[in-house]
């Protein structure tokens, strides 16, 4: 004790040092009043309105209408009024370093500044307040070495989603009793943990995920109520004696690297609710007492190396809600034993490699699911009609299989269903109408199969569905104009989600959601790496309940809101006809994939009308005008209107695009005109306007161009671009080969680059955050950057 209080000391004391206000600081100590924490939370004020300019928090009403800080907003004082005891700033909008003189408010046993744009270092001072109960620095971005030694009050200690690194080992106080909760999930730190704890006697809650730690496991952490270490770098095997005396509710091991067999001890946790030991490297059977766990509600055994037996006395677990067994490569047939597991609600096999069908095992008949996940197996034959008969059925995913046949219209009775999926099949025939009566679905997968026939214009009705994947099949006809009616109310579904939790988000949800939101190919390729677990958890929650999770544009202004943003994916198909005018109804949907169809007729002018994102109508028969209206879609990121029959000039509003990151509207060989020598438009390459001889660069040549083929996908693309061919190739269309072009070559690949990690960062910050004021200020610092990247490639042209 007399330790810590002298290190926290000496480190005051070289803050104070660098200061140079020794003496002032001396004196303010021994005064101590509600007089002294006022003026200190004034100067925390005008610390804060200092760095914060615009968009503040709540502080600056301080000392407005009351000059008693107890009555401020966010300042808690001790019962007497005396002093002032707490400060809640949690989603203030506060950015930039934190205050460093806390500790001069001698009596604080409370923080909670999460929620903010925290940056730098934790400020030594903060070791000066001995008094702290509870401190909440979480979803910042603080960053630098832990040292919370001076700390030793501490109950509660939340540092969880921030940038902290190194060691735990010393940034604890080494007598850490009083502390109950300590979440350090989501950051950078590393090191060992096999003994950071074991002077904590009264820890109940640990999360220690989503961080680097690597060597052995605590072994004390069977005498918590809560442990998590799931997303480290965890090895070794879990031994038996861990599990003596154990009082765990929840325990997650997830996605580290453990080896060797489950102990069956572990059944001595006999008031677990959650055992997850999914993605590690166990082996040998799973222990059979754990059947006797009759609290169990939810189990994850999946990405491991079990063997293939299920023990029978799991199916006596009456409480069991959610089984994953999924990725342990189980294959042959399924196992008869799932068809017994009537308790359970959510059961994912996916990626076991099992084949023939699922008809002997009976899971077609389990009467309380909603949510079974087969995909990435190799089950074959027809889709069981009588999965209509499994009603409480939300998600059906059934995707990578290879089922053939057709769909089964029986499905359009599963009236409860949001998602289904049955993309990546041998499926064939059309597809049925009666799935327009599938009020609640949000998702039709059929994306990869041979389906034909007519979009029928029954899926109209389908009033929730706001993302639809039918790309890569063989649909022809028109898109019947009903369609545009589809993703009108999903509010319903929505409401009904934001009430019910029975979404519990295993590991194996995270592919689920990266494929409904990237499909694998687009449509939101921008978003193509999610990072964490936490991460796509959190946009699955957000999709299903219905918030925006990127900002989409409202009518021709740039203003951004968080609404929901659906997608439309049907590019691949023999579809025809023109597009309805009315398509403008569909303001839910901010990405338009029509690629690779036989679309002809021109791109009615409504377009611009929707929030769109993405807008791909390459590879069609379009023609006309290009709608000046595009440029009043001032989110638009990717917009592709390659290999169509469009003439005119390009419009030059479509030169304000400021958002726009991907641009082509090469082999339209009637285009004609001037490409602007500056603007957004000048940003893009020569690839962007291929095989169109009328129009006019001021910067390369169009003309005498032989058509190369039309890239085959993203990679290639990007792969010629940054190649030695292309690279070659322009500066011999540059007519000169001094070493400005080449600096300015290069200039633009490393451009490109940035804006690639820019782009991932920025989508990373803000699935991390989820707050707007936040994105906006990436987006400010994304305008900067590109105006930046505007100059540097102009500016040698200018001198030319
Ligand atoms: C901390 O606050 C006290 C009281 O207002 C003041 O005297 C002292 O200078 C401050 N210290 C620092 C490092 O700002
Ligand atoms: C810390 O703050 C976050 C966000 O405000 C909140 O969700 C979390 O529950 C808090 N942590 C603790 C331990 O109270
Ligand atoms: C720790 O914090 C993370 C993110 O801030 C949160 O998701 C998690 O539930 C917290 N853990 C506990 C045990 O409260
Ligand atoms: C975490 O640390 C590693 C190496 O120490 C570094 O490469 C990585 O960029 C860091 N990640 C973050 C998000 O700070
Ligand atoms: C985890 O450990 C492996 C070696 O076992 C190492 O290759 C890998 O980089 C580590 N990952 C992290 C995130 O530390
Ligand atoms: C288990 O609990 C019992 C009774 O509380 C206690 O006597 C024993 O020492 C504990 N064993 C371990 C290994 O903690
Ligand atoms: C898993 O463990 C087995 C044997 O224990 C070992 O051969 C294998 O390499 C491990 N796999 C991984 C991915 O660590
Ligand atoms: C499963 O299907 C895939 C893709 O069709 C194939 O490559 C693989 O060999 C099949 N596996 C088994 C076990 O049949
Ligand atoms: C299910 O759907 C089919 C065809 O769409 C219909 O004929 C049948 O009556 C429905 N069955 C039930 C039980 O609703
Ligand atoms: C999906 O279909 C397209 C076109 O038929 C094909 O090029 C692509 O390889 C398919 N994707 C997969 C993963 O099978
Ligand atoms: C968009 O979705 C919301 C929420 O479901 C709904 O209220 C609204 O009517 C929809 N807008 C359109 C134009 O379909
Ligand atoms: C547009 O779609 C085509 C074909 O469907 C695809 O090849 C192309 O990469 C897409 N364009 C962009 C910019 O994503």
């Amino acid at each position: 004790m007399l330790e810590d209080h002298k290190i926290a000391e000496a480190r005051c004391f070289t803050v104070v040092h660098v200061f140079l206000v020794l003496i002032i600081a001396g004196t303010a100590n021994s005064e101590n009043s509600l007089d002294t924490d006022k003026e200190i939370l004034l100067n925390l004020k005008s610390f804060l309105e200092r760095r914060n300019r615009i968009n503040r928090g709540r502080y600056v009403e301080w000392n407005q209408i009351s000059s008693n800080p107890c009555d401020w907003d966010g300042i808690f004082c001790s019962s007497d009024g005396a002093r002032v005891t707490g400060i809640d700033l949690s989603d203030n909008r506060i950015n930039g370093e934190m205050f460093k003189n806390f500790s001069a408010l001698g009596k604080l046993q409370y923080l909670d500044l999460s929620k903010n744009t925290l940056t730098g270092t934790i400020p030594d001072d903060l070791n000066g307040c001995h008094n702290l109960v509870h401190l909440n620095l979480s979803h910042n971005i603080l960053e630098g070495e832990l040292n919370l030694i001076g700390l030793t009050s501490l109950e509660k200690l939340d540092l969880s989603t921030n940038r902290f690194r190194g060691d735990m080992q010393f940034s604890l106080p080494a007598n850490c009793n009083k502390l109950v909760v300590a979440n350090l999930s989501t950051n950078n730190l590393t090191g060992r943990i096999d003994n950071c704890f074991d002077g904590c006697r009264n820890l109940q809650y640990l999360d220690l995920s989503a961080n680097m730690f690597t060597g052995y496991i605590w072994t004390g952490f069977s005498r918590l109520v809560e442990f998590s270490v799931s997303e480290n770098n965890i090895t070794g095997p879990v031994s038996a004696s861990i599990f003596v005396n154990c009082s765990l509710l929840a325990l997650d091991l997830s996605e580290n690297k453990f080896q060797g067999e489950v102990p069956w001890e572990i059944s001595n946790c006999n008031n677990l609710a959650v055992l997850n030991l999914w993605g590690n490297n166990f082996t040998g059977p799973i222990p059979a007492q754990i059947g006797s766990i009759l609290t169990l509600e939810g189990l994850l055994l999946g990405g491991n190396s079990f063997s293939r037996v299920i023990p029978e006395s799991l199916s006596n677990l009456k409480n069991l809600a959610l089984l994953d067994l999924s990725r342990n490569n189980f294959g042959g047939e399924i196992q008869d034993i799932f068809g017994r597991f009537t308790q359970l609600k959510s059961l994912v096999l996916q990626g076991n490699s099992y084949t023939g069908g699922i008809y002997s095992s009976g899971i077609h008949r389990l009467p309380n699911i909603y949510r079974l996940d087969l995909s990435y197996n190799n089950f074959s034959g027809f889709l069981p009609v009588e999965i209509s008969q499994m009603l409480s059925l939300k998600f059906l995913i059934l995707a990578y299989n290879q089922f053939k046949g057709t769909i089964p219209p029986e499905y359009g009775n599963l009236s409860q269903l949001q998602a289904l999926d049955l993309s990546f099949n041998d499926l064939s025939g059309s597809i049925p109408p009666a799935l327009g009566n599938l009020n609640s679905l949000l998702w039709l997968m059929l994306a990869n199969n041979s389906l034909t026939g007519e979009i029928p214009h029954e899926i109209g009705n389908c009033d929730s569905l706001l993302w639809i994947n039918l790309a890569n099949n063989q649909l022809s006809g028109a898109i019947p104009h009903e369609l545009t009616n589809i993703g009108r109310n999903a509010s319903p579904v929505f409401e009904s989600n934001r009430q019910s939790d029975l979404m519990i988000a295993g590991p194996s949800e995270c592919l689920v959601t990266e494929r409904l939101l990237t499909v694998d190919y687009s449509p939101f390729g921008f978003l193509y790496t999610i990072p964490t677990r936490k991460i796509c958890r959190s946009i699955w929650n957000q999709l299903l309940k219905g918030y925006g999770f990127f900002p989409v544009c409202t009518l021709g202004s740039s203003v951004r809101t968080y609404q929901i943003s659906g997608y439309i994916q049907l590019s691949g198909n023999q579809l025809t006809g023109e597009l309805p005018p009315d398509i403008d109804k569909m303001q839910n949907f901010s990405v338009l994939d029509l690629g690779s169809n036989e679309f002809y007729g021109k791109l009615p002018t409504e377009i611009g009308k929707l929030p769109l994102i993405v807008l791909n109508i390459s590879g069609n028969r379009f023609s006309g005008q290009i709608p000046k209206e595009i440029g009043n879609i001032k989110c638009l990121r990717n917009l592709d209107l390659s290999h169509n029959n469009f003439s005119g000039t390009i419009p030059r509003n479509l030169n304000e695009l400021h958002e726009l990151s991907k641009f082509n509207i090469s082999f339209n060989p009637l285009l004609a005109g001037n490409i602007p020598g500056s603007g957004q438009l000048s940003t893009f390459e020569k690839e962007s306007f291929l095989g169109n001889p009328l129009l006019h660069s001021p910067y390369f040549r169009l003309d005498n161009q032989l058509p190369p083929p039309p890239p085959s996908n993203e990679n290639e693309f990007w792969m010629n671009r940054g190649g030695f061919e292309s690279e070659n190739e322009f500066r011999m269309d540059e007519d000169s080969l001094n070493s400005e072009n080449i600096l300015r070559w290069e200039a633009l690949l490393t451009g490109y680059g940035c804006g690639i990690v820019f782009g991932v960062a920025m989508l990373y910050i803000t699935f991390r955050k989820g707050e707007p004021n936040w994105f906006d200020a990436v987006l400010d610092g994304i305008h900067r950057w590109r105006a930046k990247r505007l100059l540097k490639r102009n500016a040698p042209r200018r001198g030319d």
